[in-house]
């Protein structure tokens, strides 16, 4: 059977603007889809772009002395460059300059033109030159633009309208008759509020003395057509109307997807082009939130836009497109903030995906020398291993639907909370006693159901984080680990027992939050660099003396271990002997604490260990590692965890 097929679009960026957080989020949300769709079989055909003309294009050349082409074909790689960095992976990317673009807005404005759908008129009225806008008197607030609150100016010109007004009736029945047309659901009320009043034609042009950058109208040599009447038609002219049939066919009706500052022109302005057109309705059109900044927008002229570059090059691509996608709920606002982004990145990411990879390869490697073990017969028909991998699978289901009714955050965290399932699960059966028993049975399904688990999970979290994904699938021995069989993702004991399972190295490192500035020694070591950027190498400028690169700070192992016993020891007064446990292994670590605590009162702190330190004899007593410890002046106080967390969890 042919797979269903599924195109979805961002709106065309703006080509002087520089690709910001808004911008990022909407074209990976567009390739979250896609991917996802793909995921599950689907046949998919992505686009973005840029809309190139307008008189802000036309003023920013005119003040560089280049001509608007040059211009526009500089300004146009830093959104190409920009989505090649976050891992878009578009099936095309139109520029509305392109040839094949401006030759369908011509054909289109002229077949409006002779079917009377495009008429002349004297306009009379208020414009804003910021916006690029006309207004009527009426729509004026205090006599200022409704939109910017900046003085208009009064015009008299000719101009060439269509006739939106005779589609409203249509539209209003259209949009009543269809609820998926335009989600969520109170945009589609706000469009129908909008439609209430008298809905008027559209200045589809300017004239040439006023704005030259701009499709020539074909009917018309001095006048060029008004921005949103040339950038709608992206939408279409990429995919072959007027040009290949059956490629249009393949493809259109489109889900577009946008912030809710263009939804007017999308769900009114498009509609009617369209049926003038004789096209039949995009399936959606979805506007999604503003990120804000704390509780403000983001804007240039506040001075507060993030630039999506900074956050890839200190936390890392995958991560970056996680958080965008499992913060925004899908319609409403958001608040970007690095706080934020740390506190779900160690949350969901650092603390429950990373650490249930680091236990499942570790411990299968303790327990069944570093290969994947073979779960006993029946163990996923009923059981544990069984209701574990139900909810995984549940959570599969879960995603697919997500991604159709636009609630991506809600099916990302189910997947999140079948991670964390998996890890209660690895608690509650406790592999580390089961290691113990005669039967090796237990151990090797529980070993091995967690890695289903994560195998699952990863796939579903691919769409999201494609390298990160790929590198755990790597790790437990996968073949393909880049493609993802969408069967798989419902289907148990997929992974081959006997396979070769191998951590990739800390897959999403603990961040610490900065640190305020203190004078305080915490002898700890320093956060892992930023993903991509290399250390440079010691001597050169950013690596002054003292400073380590990632690679040095990596060779130390830390752990949290519990401890179980404190002692003195005689003739040491400065020494104490602990009985510590780190997972399910009990270590003795002597430690030059004495001045500074009791032994009982040590006793159920859980502390942070250097874990890899080869033993050393203090005083006659073995010493197999060593606590972390902050110390000023007189104080010394032992670095402990935050919260509950079982020992023998990797500290990074
Ligand atoms: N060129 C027009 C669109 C034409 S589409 C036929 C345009 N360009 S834009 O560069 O201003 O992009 C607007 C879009 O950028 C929004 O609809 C949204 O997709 C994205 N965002 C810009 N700022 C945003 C936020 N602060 N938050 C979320 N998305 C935002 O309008």
């Amino acid at each position: 059977m042919k797979p269903e097929s599924y195109y979805v679009t961002t709106p065309i960026y703006y080509v002087n603007d520089k690709p910001h957080l808004g911008h990022a989020y909407t074209t990976v949300l567009a390739d979250v889809l896609a991917r996802c769709q793909r995921l599950f079989g689907r046949d998919v055909w992505f686009l973005t772009g840029t809309d190139e003309h307008g008189q802000k294009v036309q003023e920013a050349a005119a003040k560089l002395g280049i001509d608007p082409q040059t211009h526009v074909d500089g300004t146009v790689q830093r959104f190409q460059e920009a989505w090649k960095r976050l891992e878009i992976r578009n099936d095309d990317f139109i520029r509305t300059t392109e040839p094949r673009h401006k030759a369908i807005v011509q054909e289109i404005l002229q077949d409006l033109y002779d079917r009377g759908e495009i008429y002349r008129d004297e306009y009379d009225g208020w414009y804003c030159v910021p916006c690029e806008r006309f207004f009527t008197e009426k729509d004026l607030k205090d006599g200022n633009c409704p939109e910017c609150g900046r003085p208009v100016q009064r015009v008299r010109e000719a101009n060439y309208f269509f006739k939106m007004s005779a589609y409203q009736d249509w539209l209003v029945e259209y949009i009543q008759a269809h609820p998926e047309f335009i989600q969520p659901e109170f945009r589609r009320n706000e469009t129908l509020g909008f439609l209430r009043k008298p809905l008027q034609d559209l200045c589809i042009s300017r004239p040439k003395s006023r704005l030259a950058w701009g499709i020539e109208l074909p009917f018309d040599r001095d006048y060029v057509t008004y921005v949103w009447f040339d950038a709608l038609v992206n939408y279409v002219s990429a995919i072959g109307y007027r040009r290949d049939d059956a490629r249009f066919a393949r493809w259109w009706p489109a889900i577009h997807l946008m912030a809710k500052d263009i939804l007017t022109t999308h769900t009114v302005y498009w509609p009617c082009m369209l049926k003038a057109m004789g096209v039949a309705m995009p399936k959606t059109i979805f506007a999604h939130g503003w990120w804000l900044m704390g509780s403000t927008k983001m804007s240039k002229s506040l001075g507060n836009v993030v630039n999506p570059m900074d956050m890839m090059d200190r936390y890392g691509v995958d991560p970056f497109r996680y958080f965008l996608m499992a913060e925004m709920v899908l319609g409403q606002d958001a608040s970007f903030t690095e706080d934020a982004f740390i506190r779900r990145y160690n949350a969901d990411l650092a603390n429950d995906l990373g650490n249930l990879l680091n236990r499942v390869v570790s411990m299968v490697g303790k327990y069944c020398g570093g290969k994947l073990p073979a779960p006993t017969a029946g163990a996923f028909k009923n059981g544990p291993a069984a209701d574990l991998f139900n909810q995984v699978a549940a959570a599969a289901t879960g995603l697919k639907a997500s991604i159709d009714d636009f609630t991506l955050s809600a099916g990302i965290a189910q997947v999140i909370d079948a991670v964390r399932a998996t890890n209660k699960f690895i608690e509650a059966q406790q592999p580390w006693t089961q290691a113990r028993a005669a039967d090796p049975g237990p151990l090797h399904t529980t070993l091995y159901a967690a890695a289903e688990s994560l195998r699952v999970c990863a796939g579903l979290l691919s769409p999201l984080m494609p390298t990160k994904m790929a590198e755990l699938r790597a790790a437990l021995g996968m073949e393909n680990p880049m493609t993802v069989n969408p069967e798989e993702l419902t289907k148990s004991e997929v992974l081959k027992p006997g396979t070769p399972v191998a951590a990739p190295g800390a897959l999403f490192p603990r961040i610490e939050a900065p640190a305020p500035a203190a004078e305080t020694k915490i002898e700890t070591p320093a956060a892992k660099p930023a993903e991509g950027k290399k250390a440079p190498p010691p001597g050169t400028i950013g690596n002054p003396e003292g400073v380590i690169v990632y690679d040095d700070f990596a060779k130390v192992q830390l752990r949290t271990a519990k401890i179980m016993g404190a002692e003195a020891i005689e003739g040491a007064v400065k020494l104490l002997k602990l009985s510590v446990l780190m997972g399910d292994e009990r270590r003795q670590i002597v430690a030059g604490i004495a001045l500074y605590y009791k032994p009982e009162e040590l006793i159920g702190k859980t502390v942070v260990v250097v874990s890899n330190l080869a033993p050393i004899k203090l005083r006659g007593v073995e010493s197999q590692g060593m606590l972390l410890a902050a110390s000023k002046g007189e104080r010394l106080r032992l670095v402990t965890v935050d919260g509950d967390l079982s020992s023998g969890a990797v500290v990074k």
